[in-house]
């Protein structure tokens, strides 16, 4: 029996995620296995039920979880809170707590969606990227951090770090990845300005010539990056990177697929996992059935494959939700024309019937 612990979260988050959930329990069908949720909360909605974004029990259930499915969190409503009681805080704690430190986020195009993407058919036609983000690290954690007041004037400040450890695992995965892969890494760092990037680069190249010389390794500076990605996305394969920077270059990636509504991602750890879309709570759209639940399906799909090593019924799925597009039906996000537009749960029911 596997145990999955359900995070809806905010917004847009807990229609996506029941979508998800549904593929998980036909999965659970198809495997002949039980899968049992556990409904948690986390972000906003646990702030109002309990004055956390990330309560106790939440936690403890987390870490005992086989793997944890998110939605999103945030919201207007909450942007006034103190740091420590905005919902983005539970998402950060859980990063940090089940020590998820790799962050696997594949950008996909479905042929189905060429005419969704914001660039040119001819850029983007076949482009499947992963970003591999560094996700317990740099700028989200660093300390100090914070606001202080000296002799009248405020002063914000953030601290970027990375030890030389965190960068070689994060650098295992890219590499590793790549190698089931077309054996290429990017590495995106700011290495003629930020002292991180220097050691960044520096250790990716230690540990690629050391233990990975078959793969090939380019250096990308992240502004040069966030232009190539447009320019000529299918340069890209693997592309490591830091916490900020995999964060930025994962909503770019995600416009050449059509929407933000299609990314997916694994935070992954030594002993703990967590899957959620790119997204977050979009709190303009929430409860209207107009989300597009894919990313939180695939996102669903990704922990069958990683977490229960079930690439089989992985597959299945990803294929169901290219035919349900290869047969013309759309959310709002990626519709060109009126037809054919499925509400949240119509989309789920969709691909759940072409699994
Ligand atoms: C993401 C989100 C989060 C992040 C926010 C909601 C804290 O943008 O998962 O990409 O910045 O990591
Ligand atoms: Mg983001």
């Amino acid at each position: 029996m596997f145990k999955i612990a359900v995070i809806p979260g905010d917004g847009i988050g807990p229609e996506v995620t029941s979508q998800a959930v549904r593929i998980l329990k036909k999965a659970s069908h198809i495997l002949n296995e039980k899968f049992e949720f556990t409904e948690l909360k986390a972000g906003g909605i646990a702030f109002e039920a309990s004055g956390k974004p990330l309560p106790e029990e939440t936690l403890k259930a987390a870490l005992a979880s086989d793997a944890v499915l998110l939605g999103a969190v945030g919201g207007p409503k909450w942007d006034s809170l103190p740091y420590e009681s905005k919902p983005e805080q539970a998402l950060l704690g859980l990063r940090k707590s089940l020590e998820l430190y790799a962050n696997i986020r594949p950008a996909i195009l479905f042929d189905a969606l060429l005419d969704a993407s914001s660039v040119k058919a001819d850029i983007v036609k076949g482009i499947d990227i992963i970003v591999v983000r560094e996700l317990t690290g740099g700028i989200y954690f660093g300390r100090p951090a914070g606001i202080v007041e000296e002799a009248g004037t405020r002063r914000g400040i953030n601290t970027m770090t990375y030890t030389e450890p965190e960068i070689e695992r994060i650098a295992h995965t890219a590499f590793k990845l790549a190698k089931t892969r077309s054996k290429k890494v990017t590495s995106v760092d700011k290495a003629n300005i930020l002292h991180t990037s220097m050691l960044w680069r520096e250790v990716v190249n230690k540990i690629h010539e050391a233990q990975y010389p078959d793969i090939e390794l380019d250096h990308m500076y992240v502004d040069n990056a966030s232009m190539q990605l447009i320019r000529r996305p299918k340069q890209f394969d693997v592309i490591l990177t830091e916490n900020m920077f995999g964060d930025i270059l994962s909503d770019e990636a995600s416009m050449l697929t059509g929407s933000i509504g299609m990314l997916p991602s694994a935070s992954i750890g030594e002993k703990h996992s967590l899957y959620e879309p790119i997204h977050g709570s979009a709190p303009d759209i929430a409860g209207k059935g107009l989300a597009n639940p894919i990313a939180s399906i695939l996102s669903a799909a990704m922990l069958l494959e990683y977490s229960f090593k079930q690439k089989e019924v992985a597959r299945k799925i990803f294929r169901a939700v290219e035919s349900v597009l290869n047969q013309g039906y759309r959310t709002a996000d990626i519709s060109s024309s009126k037809e054919n537009v499925l509400s949240t749960e119509e989309m789920g029911a969709k691909i759940e019937n072409a699994i």
